[in-house]
């Protein structure tokens, strides 16, 4: 079975590879490897894909190559490659979330809008939402608040027009907050860990109040495969982890693991982030069989053990 995945660096494309190699698959894994983050966090990503015959890296930009080769012979396409991140999707840089996140889908739908796929799985996002009633419904109107959601929503939509006109068989996962080994090291909790562990500040943006669904990496990989071998074709699934909690309660659960207390700074809500978030798992639960595995202590846990192993905690 060979399968494409694209953004295969990142956290969750790498996390996606190792799932399918160890089940015996082949992957192809595109990456461009863009500066949002160290290419030494990508290439670590990569160390255990790398070691393994059945994995070929193209480290291109798949806005540079011609994507139509590369799907051949294909079976699942995993489109994961993006710009992340809400607070720097403002200004000059939405240049970039308009072409890494809507012209490279695009561009990966021309080429396989022809192809014999069995199935096209994008990695969207509740960033599509805004600020919505919760727990949120895939019916609900999508009113995204900050420039990548606007963008994730755009490429969403893109593939759903390629599934009405093209019968293109694709899923579209909108993720919430992903989380454990090699969250990239942007988001919350990995910066949280790593500056509570040092005994530095670490800034939380508004009270601290606000409340994320926060979901473990191996659920997310887990709905993708379930998702490519679902015989349901153009539907849109909420993958959250059930564990809704405030960031200030999630600061207590770190510093009750590392055994350390954080010095926080509070300082204003930013631009676009939204005060909650909850999934309504029902659809992917339903349709996929979706069940999410690791709750919020353990994931929290898994994820500290993973930085002290690869010593990012001094
Ligand atoms: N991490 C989360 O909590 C979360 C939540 C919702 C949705 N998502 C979505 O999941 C996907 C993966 O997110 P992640 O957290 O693993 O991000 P990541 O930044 O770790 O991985 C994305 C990878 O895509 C690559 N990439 C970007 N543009 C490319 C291009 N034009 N050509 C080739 N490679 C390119 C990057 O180099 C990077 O390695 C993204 O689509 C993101 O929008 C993530």
């Amino acid at each position: 079975m060979k399968n494409l995945i694209t953004g295969v660096a990142g956290f969750i494309g790498s996390s996606l590879a190792d799932s399918l190699l160890d089940k015996g698959h082949k992957v192809v894994g595109i990456d461009c490897f863009t500066d949002y983050y160290p290419k030494e966090v990508k290439m670590a990503n990569l160390a255990k894909a790398l070691k393994n015959d059945n994995f070929t890296l193209i480290a291109k930009d798949m806005l540079d190559i011609d994507l139509a080769s590369l799907l051949e012979n294909v079976e699942y396409v995993f489109h994961e490659a993006a710009q992340p991140g809400v607070r720097k999707s403002w200004g000059r840089d939405f240049n970039i979330y308009v072409k890494n996140n809507i012209l490279a889908t695009q561009h990966l739908l021309e080429a396989a809008k022809d192809m014999p796929l069995k199935k096209l799985v994008f990695a969207s996002s509740s960033s599509v939402y805004g600020n919505v009633e919760i727990p949120t419904r895939e019916s609900t109107l999508p009113k995204p608040i900050s420039p990548y959601g606007v963008s994730k929503l755009a490429a969403e939509n893109l593939c759903s027009l390629y599934y009405h006109n093209y019968k293109m068989p694709m899923a579209a996962l909108r993720y919430f907050t992903v989380y454990g080994p090699r969250q990239r090291p942007d988001m919350a909790f990995n910066k949280f860990i790593r500056k509570i562990s040092r005994g530095e500040e670490i800034t939380i943006y508004g009270k601290g109040d606000q409340s994320r669904d926060f979901t473990y990496i191996d659920d997310v990989v887990n709905s993708n495969i379930l998702a490519a071998y679902s015989d349901s074709v153009g539907e849109v699934f909420n993958i959250g982890g059930g564990s809704r909690i405030t960031i200030n309660d999630a600061i207590k659960k770190i510093e009750c693991l590392l055994n350390k207390d954080a010095k926080v700074r509070y300082e204003e809500t930013q631009r676009g982030d939204v005060m909650d978030t909850s999934s309504d798992i029902t659809k992917a639960r339903k349709i996929l069989g979706y069940v999410p595995s690791v709750e919020i202590t353990e994931g929290l846990r898994r994820e500290i053990d993973w930085l002290r192993v690869s010593d990012r905690l001094k």
